[in-house]
């Protein structure tokens, strides 16, 4: 038996969920779920392939099974990794068929055997890798978090894991210091956009980069200070001018591919790349007499597994990310909200590089 960690909805503080040690590799696939009484709708995917190949259909209720809740889901994030898992082209590779979709928020419907410290009804959301595509969702109750008051379901489904990864990137990996210059490629994007927002809450001088201006018109809107549009501007002659020629102190990379190698010549002495994601599909090599040269560091970030080894910290982030929605500094923005039907539509938004900020879908 182990302890869970819930966000207390009314207390804005944590408390504990009892709950039986699950871990993101335990995660339960369609095809040995529990079926309860009823029918739900689920975005099924039943073979690789891109976002066309996925099927909606209606498939028996589920069952709670012991230390899981069954949670309804009210909304469900779409992100990049959703693109990839589908394509069975991400790091974790559910077995056929599952449903995709990370992260939820709704209601609970039901509650397994042994679950305690929450009831039917109670609002919640949760990361779950998988499965959230979906009218029904079965939860190891160890990853349920209460929902903060005054967040709506479709914010709340769309909040941990893009504002998650890019503040434990900042603070826990950059270690992102007041005054600091951070620069964020693919800065309208669903982890670009949380870290220009969290950069300028830790006190630094942000410059957002992305591919057009309307989406720099939106990192401006969420407090850039520079912007550089890297289809049709110089990019490292305007950071070496925006910073003096010294460099940026951190760059927070979701996009890879030639930009990379550009972004990391840019850094100053001592500077920190954080290797966030690939969304150009390309791995970028980086000399390594560039490190030696600056004295910089390449920093790796993986949100999954770091939320399952380290349990206290991934907590404090919950509880620091929560706290400053609640005092109104966070602004997540949605700028789509599809029906769950539509998921094929919401996925290729994505690959299609239409998204600013997140889109959501709703059953
Ligand atoms: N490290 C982790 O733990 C972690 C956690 C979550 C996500 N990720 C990864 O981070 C990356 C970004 O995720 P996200 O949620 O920010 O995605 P997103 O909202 O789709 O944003 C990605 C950005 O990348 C740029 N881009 C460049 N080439 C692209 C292409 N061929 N297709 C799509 N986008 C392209 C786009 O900006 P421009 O058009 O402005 O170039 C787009 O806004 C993904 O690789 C994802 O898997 C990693």
């Amino acid at each position: 038996m182990s302890y869970g960690r819930c966000l207390d909805s009314k207390f804005n503080a944590l408390h504990l969920c009892r709950g039986v040690e699950s871990s993101w590799k335990q995660e339960i696939p369609l095809n040995v779920w529990e079926y309860g009484e009823g029918n739900m709708k689920a975005v099924i995917c039943k073979q690789w392939g891109p976002p066309e190949s996925l099927v909606v259909e209606n498939i028996p209720s589920l069952k709670a099974d012991k230390a899981h809740v069954i949670v309804k889901v009210k909304a469900c994030g779409v992100n990049f990794p959703d693109t990839l898992i589908i394509q069975g082209e991400y790091q974790y590779k559910p077995d056929l068929p599952f449903s995709p979709g990370a992260e939820i928020a709704g209601v609970i419907k039901e509650l397994g055997q042994g679950v305690s410290g929450i009831e039917v009804g109670d609002r919640v959301l949760a990361f779950i890798g998988w499965g959230g595509f979906s009218e029904e969702v079965s939860v190891p109750v160890d990853k349920i978090i209460h929902i903060p008051e005054g967040m709506d379901f479709k914010t709340a489904s769309a909040f941990v894991m893009t504002y998650g990864t890019s503040y434990y990137a900042l603070k826990h990996r950059a270690q992102l210091k007041f005054g600091e210059t951070l620069l964020v490629l693919g800065a309208a994007g669903g982890i670009g956009l949380a870290a220009v927002e969290l950069g300028k809450i830790m006190g630094a001088r942000v410059i957002a980069s992305a591919s057009s201006d309307d989406k720099l018109s939106v990192c401006k809107e969420y407090g850039a200070d520079e912007l550089i549009n890297y289809s049709t501007q110089n990019f490292r002659s305007i950071i070496s001018e925006i910073t003096n020629g010294q460099g940026v102190d951190v760059v927070c990379d979701p996009v890879g591919g030639d930009l990379s190698e550009q972004a990391f010549r840019s850094t100053g002495w001592k500077g920190r790349f954080l290797v966030m994601g690939f969304a150009s599909g390309e791995i970028s090599r980086i000399p390594l007499n560039l490190p030696l040269l600056k004295g910089s560091s390449i920093v790796g970030v993986f949100w999954s597994d770091f939320i399952r080894r380290e349990k206290e910290t991934y907590a404090y982030v919950l509880q620091e990310l929560t706290r400053w929605y609640v005092q109104g500094k966070l602004k997540p923005l949605i700028s789509r909200i599809y029906p769950l039907e539509q998921a094929a539509l919401a996925l290729n938004d994505i690959v299609q590089r239409r998204v600013t900020g997140k889109i959501v879908l709703v059953p």
